[in-house]
Parts: C-alpha cells; sequence; structure tokens
C-alpha cells in the first residue's frame, strides 16, 4: 500500500497475467503519474470470482475513496459491485460488465460491436460461405458473451455462413489448446476460426501449423508488440484482428473526474476497429510513433527530476553560504 494521499483507489483486476491487462495497468500508471495525491492499490483476482468478491469488500471495509472494476464474470460479481456503489464508493466498471446498471461510470469497448465488426469480416473473407469455429474465454464472462451475441446477430443474416462449434473456456490458451486441436483434426474443412482475443488466436494458428492446416483466424484485441495482434496481422499468421482498446488511461480520467468533483460522462465507450492487412502498415506506424513519443515523454520527466534535484541542492548551497 502507498504511502498516506489524499485519494486512495482500489483496482480489482480479474486477472493480471497478460500483455493486454499489463498494458492496461501501464496506461494507467502513466496517468496516475500526473496525480501525486493519487494513490492506487491493485487487487488480481487470478480469474477467480469468489477471490474478486471478497477483494472487493476489502476495498469496502478499508473505505478506499473509489474502486476500479474489471468483473471477472458479470453474474457472479454483480452483488458485490451493487454493495459498494450502495456504500456511497464510487465505481468505475471497465472492460467486462455486471448485470445491473448500478455503477458510476464505465469505461470499455462495445463488445458486442467487436463480435458485429469479426461477423462483417468473416463474411468478406469467406466471400458469403463457409463454416466457422469459435473459440473464446469463460461462458459468463460479459466479453465472451457479447462477441459471441454480436457475431451470431452478424452471420444468421447469412444462411451460407455455418457457426459448426463454439467452445468456450476460462483456461489460458495453453492449457485448452488440446480441445482446440481435437476439434481441428476432427473437423479439418472448417473454414474460418473466430479467436475472441489474440492470445487464443495465436496458440491456434500454432495448432494449425502442426496439423498441416492452412486456416484464416480472426483474433481481438490488435495490441502492439513483437507477436501482439498487430504483428500477428503483420506477418500473415491470422488474417484480422478487431481492435479492443484496454482503457488504462481512461480509466484513471474518468476516476480523478469523479474524486476531484468534475463532470464525467456515465459511458466511456472507446473506439473499435477491425485491423487487416490493408490498413495494418498505417495502425504500426501510428503505434511506433506514440511510442517514440512516449519515451520523449519519459526522457523529459527524468531531466525534470534531475533538474529540480540541481535546482534544491543549489538552493541549500545559497542557504549555507547566507548563514555563515
Ligand atoms: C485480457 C483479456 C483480453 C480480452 C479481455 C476481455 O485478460 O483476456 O484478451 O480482450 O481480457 O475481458
Amino acid at each position: 500500500k502507498s504511502e498516506k494521499k489524499t485519494f486512495q483507489i482500489g483496482f480489482a483486476q480479474c486477472t493480471m497475467n497478460d500483455n493486454w491487462r499489463k498494458t492496461m495497468v501501464e496506461g494507467m500508471e502513466s496517468e496516475l503519474a500526473f496525480h501525486n495525491n493519487i494513490g492506487m492499490t491493485i487487487a488480481n483476482a487470478n480469474s477467480n470470482s469468489t477471490r474478486q468478491i471478497a477483494q472487493i469488500q476489502q476495498f469496502i471495509d478499508d473505505k478506499v475513496d473509489l474502486i476500479i472494476v474489471t468483473p471477472n464474470e458479470a453474474k457472479p460479481l454483480t452483488a458485490i459491485i451493487e454493495k459498494a456503489f450502495d456504500a456511497g464508493i464510487p465505481v468505475v466498471i471497465v472492460d467486462r460488465k455486471t448485470t445491473s446498471e448500478k455503477y458510476t461510470a464505465f469505461v470499455g469497448a462495445d463488445n458486442k460491436l467487436i463480435g458485429q465488426n469479426a461477423g462483417i469480416y468473416a463474411n468478406i473473407i469467406l466471400k458469403g460461405q463457409g463454416t466457422i469455429f469459435e473459440v473464446g474465454e469463460g461462458a459468463k464472462t460479459s466479453p465472451t458473451i457479447d462477441r459471441h451475441q454480436g457475431f451470431l446477430k452478424i452471420i444468421n443474416k447469412n444462411p451460407q455462413l455455418k457457426l459448426v462449434k463454439s467452445l468456450f473456456s476460462a483456461r489460458q490458451p495453453q492449457y485448452f489448446q488440446e480441445e482446440i486441436r481435437a476439434f481441428l483434426s476432427q473437423h479439418p474443412k472448417v473454414d474460418l476460426i473466430y479467436a475472441h482475443n489474440d492470445r487464443l488466436a495465436h496458440a491456434i494458428a500454432n495448432v494449425c501449423k502442426s496439423l498441416g492446416l492452412n486456416k484464416k483466424i480472426i483474433g481481438v484485441d490488435g495490441l502492439y508488440g513483437a507477436n501482439q495482434g498487430i504483428d500477428l496481422v503483420r506477418k500473415g499468421i491470422i488474417s484480422a484482428t478487431i481492435l479492443y482498446p484496454t482503457g488504462g488511461e481512461e480509466a484513471i480520467k474518468t476516476a480523478v473526474k469523479i474524486l476531484t468533483k468534475q463532470p464525467f460522462e456515465k459511458e466511456n465507450q472507446l473506439f473499435t476497429t477491425i485491423i487487416n492487412a490493408e490498413n495494418v502498415g498505417i495502425m504500426l506506424a501510428q503505434y511506433q510513433k506514440i511510442k517514440e513519443q512516449q519515451d520523449d515523454i519519459k526522457r523529459q520527466a527524468s531531466k525534470i527530476i534531475e533538474l529540480t534535484r540541481i535546482f534544491s541542492t543549489q538552493q541549500n548551497t545559497l542557504y549555507l553560504t547566507v548563514i555563515f
């Protein structure tokens, strides 16, 4: 726990074990760097809803000033989040949802739209005809529910597109690769795989390769970095990824507005788009530019710290000179 601050945020994070979550926390930390008076404690639920409920209860008992939460599973987390809200603690929900409207603000992309975008792109690359295998995370998480429903909404409009199997699992890709392999060995003719995140998409691409199959794969997330979604599209390992921004910076910006009693929006929908071979170059160039600017900011920040240190020692010297 950080030293005494004006405001203390409790962040109940459903899991921390992947790059998407790490990127989210990095975004939060770089935004928090502008606010010395705000401290944040992170509780990692390790994809366990019971644990996350206990962690939120602890934040309520600790009387934190605001709770940020990525609800592990929608229904199981609803009651405790309502409880925090009813206790007068502002709650900012990020990425995943509950089944209730009782929260102060939401930050995240619309997962139904993510599913619809995946459906639209599946229709395009299959030229309106083919079979699809869907693979997603735990069936009780709101992104899985919404990404599935959004996808169905689009492909159900075309009877020539058939979703032959949906496989959902709360386990990490490396632990359910065998089920994926079993399905693909039995159904080697399936035309396209819709994976609910790029980690799964990458794991599926590896399974396909080892089975000697060449499949069209759509992922979700579109992170920047080696072997992340954008890189996988650029290398042609997957056909496309649907951008799913983490919302780290936006979550803190919203939290700050709430804590300092400034006006804020309850619903903060983040932008999404389809990243494919045609626009991946533009995306890469943009991210490289952002990365350079972030590095510049970091360099400038350490320069400022250095200058402040020199300035304060000079002041001390001056003070001593006057005394003697
Ligand atoms: C990261 C992640 C992302 C996915 C999101 C859904 O933990 O699995 O890959 O888009 O969570 O909540």
